[in-house]
């Protein structure tokens, strides 16, 4: 096992004598989707499980002929020969099927404005969205890049597409300009659907001005910009190429045949770090992904579409928002809430109150989330009712038992259960989870594999570990919701994903089984950071320090924080005519958030007048992670200089 992830199991050696367990109640159990037989069903049941989900889960135009294709591993075909269409399946079936009136969306803006779709109205938006970019030129197989805030026309937009058989590829609307454009290009997305602003902490904040700069320098592939009205902030107009939504999406034919597609069709391209400077485009294809999504969206969350509100905070640019916002609840024919400000705005008990207002039954959230409410104190959401809450879900980054509990006592009334769910991007869906009726739940650890999905612990040579033991997460055989590669870059999805193990997708995570053989997460072993469940990559904000004239070098590491799990923590030198001041640690955290975004801006920038590395050149960030971490630096014997660390340590003294 390599260093880091060694160390980070020392660190989580104590996780592993947590006694704590909580059986789901007798009362939970009894009534649960999934039970103990949905384990055995998936166990007998083989790769046709994932058949009899498909067709439970969806409606198909055409049926598959074969449930899976492995014959070009590692890119899978599944469902084979079927067709259809995934805003079809979202929308027009719960209308034809007598759910039309059911509440599809709760839409809470921050500034308390709100607006309900139900069904019947979501599928007539979507069907107008659909024919305005059609009228732009979008056809199947383009790419559509989103950069929108949390608001309807962001689900609006990716269902559009979807129904079009257009790929979305989604932005997040924290990241840059150069950000977006690098995505557009490498998409060689044709339109960009924006909207002027947002609110962000009681006040607007612009978007359009981001896409104007990304779209600046020529070349482009974009021919047009969609720009929905939310602040109505004075925003600068191209013509010939901004249109408002308003004007064309208004305006347009509410009826819209949702052709059916392949079900190996792109439905979309979402990037996200790596550990090169390049993000991936990670691809996800139609048939496989549903599937999965809603299944786990189903068992996972016991959902029961005609009583649960459900709400997912995440933010559509991020996956979490793809599978559970846009996609699963909408198959599953929920009712959820969308909110689109921050959890501070205008007090600190807004998500409680909204929890008290929408009756949410069931809460998806990130342990950053969670250590920042336990900060503000358990007085706030003890001042609302919460009664309405019966499941809890964690995801992002491994949930500390500490949070754990706070959340179950304090938002889930000490009988909620909650499930820790570990998934990636390139997964899609759930993978490992407790299952709410069913497992005995640990604080920390997101335990067990889901019903048809075969995760293992493996050692460095690919080997099965025993209970007790820890090395690296895999997955041993294909699954709906995985990736179909990244997006114009074949061999890297080989070289990433399938290289390091024979047969086995490596997932970059560490991993322990404990003596029941449970899983506990134990976080990235490559140079991955992940920042309040937002994974950020070391070298793409080494580049983006690197590319400011000040900067010779630059290391960048993730260190434990309180709040986001990891913090950025960079170290750099300086070129000769540079200076060591304050001015220059501002200079740098805003070049990082101009050239990626104010989430990767460093919460550290130490300069330093060497960087520690081994006689190959390579720079050793174990060592750096001491320091940052302010532990004594481990085993330096490896350094090409030795006496590095000392002068690190004496500049940091000054
Ligand atoms: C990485 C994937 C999955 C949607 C949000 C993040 C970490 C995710 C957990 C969890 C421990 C987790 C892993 C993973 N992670 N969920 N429940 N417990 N770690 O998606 O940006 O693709 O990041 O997030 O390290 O590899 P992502």
């Amino acid at each position: 096992m390599s260093d880091s992830a060694q160390r980070q199991g020392d660190a989580f050696e104590n996780l592993l004598h947590e006694e704590r367990r909580f059986p789901p109640s007798e009362e939970f159990a009894a009534q649960a989707l999934a039970q103990p037989s949905l384990y055995e069903e998936a166990r007998s049941r083989g790769t046709e499980f994932w058949a009899d989900q498909a067709r439970a889960c969806l409606s198909w135009e055409t049926d598959f002929t074969q449930t899976l294709d492995w014959s070009e591993a590692p890119f899978a075909k599944w469902f084979v020969g079927g067709k259809l269409n995934a805003a079809y399946n979202a929308l027009d079936r719960h209308v034809e099927e007598g759910r039309g009136d059911r509440v599809a969306i709760h839409f809470e803006g921050e500034p308390g404005d709100t607006r309900s779709y139900t069904y019947a109205e979501l599928t007539e938006s979507v069907k107008k969205a659909a024919n305005a970019f059609e009228s732009l030129g979008v056809q199947k197989g383009d790419r559509v890049a989103v950069y929108l805030p949390m608001i309807p026309e962001a689900v609006i937009t990716m269902l559009a597409c979807a129904r079009i058989g257009a790929v979305h590829s989604v932005v997040f609307g924290g990241f840059s300009a150069d950000a977006l454009r690098s995505r557009i290009d490498d998409a060689e997305a044709k339109l960009v659907v924006t909207a002027d602003g947002t609110y962000r902490r009681g006040k607007p904040s612009a978007l359009k001005p981001a896409v104007d700069a990304a779209l600046e320098k020529e070349g482009s592939t974009i021919t047009n910009v969609v720009v929905v009205r939310r602040n109505n902030e004075p925003v600068e107009w191209t013509e010939g190429r901004d249109v408002w939504w308003d004007d064309v999406v208004d305006t347009a034919s509410s009826e819209h045949t949702a052709v059916a597609h392949d079900s190996e069709h792109p439905l979309f391209i979402l990037y996200t770090s790596g550990t090169t400077g390049k993000p991936k485009g990670i691809l996800h294809t139609t048939g496989g992904f549903l599937t999965q999504t809603a299944f786990t969206h189903k068992y996972t969350f016991d959902l029961r579409p005609e009583t649960d509100v459900f709400w997912c905070t995440a933010d559509i640019g991020w996956v979490t928002g793809h599978s559970y916002v846009t996609y699963a609840p909408l198959i599953n024919g929920a009712t959820q809430l969308m909110y689109e400000g921050t959890p501070d705005t205008p007090h600190q008990g807004r998500w409680w109150e909204l929890i008290e207002k929408y009756k949410v039954s069931i809460l998806y959230t990130a342990p950053t989330a969670i250590r920042t409410f336990m900060k503000w104190g358990r007085d706030i959401p003890k001042k609302y009712d919460l009664s309405s809450v019966r499941v809890l879900g964690s995801v992002g980054e491994p949930i500390n038992p500490e949070a754990w509990m706070w959340y179950r006592e304090i938002i889930g009334g000490g009988k909620a259960p909650i499930v820790d769910t570990w998934w990636q991007t390139e997964t899609g869906a759930h993978m490992i989870s407790p299952m709410p009726g069913v497992t005995s739940t640990k604080p920390g650890s997101a335990q067990v594999a889901v019903p048809g999905i075969a995760v293992d612990v493996v050692d460095e040579m690919g080997q099965s570990v025993p209970n007790g033991s820890g090395g690296y997460l895999v997955v041993r055989e294909p699954w709906p919701s995985m990736l179909r590669g990244i997006w114009g870059d074949p061999e890297r999805f080989k070289q990433t994903y399938w290289s390091r193990f024979d047969d086995m997708y490596f997932a970059g995570d560490g991993a322990k089984k404990d003596e029941d053989g449970d899983i506990w997460l134990l976080g990235r072993v490559d140079d991955v950071m992940n920042v309040s469940g937002h994974r950020l990559s070391t070298t793409e904000i080494e580049s983006a320090l690197v590319s400011h004239p000040s900067v010779a070098e630059a290391a960048v590491v993730g260190a434990k924080d309180e709040t986001t799990g990891e913090a950025v923590v960079a170290f750099v030198i300086l070129r000769g005519s540079a200076k060591d001041d304050d001015d220059i640690v501002t200079t740098l955290r805003n070049h990082v958030g101009k050239e990626i975004g104010p989430i990767a801006k460093p919460r550290n920038i130490l300069v330093v007048p060497e960087l520690p590395k081994t006689r190959s050149g390579k720079i050793m960030r174990r060592l750096l992670k001491d320091v940052a971490e302010g532990r004594e630096v481990g085993d330096a014997t490896t350094l090409a200089d030795n006496t590095v660390m000392q002068q690190i340590a004496a500049s940091l003294r000054k």
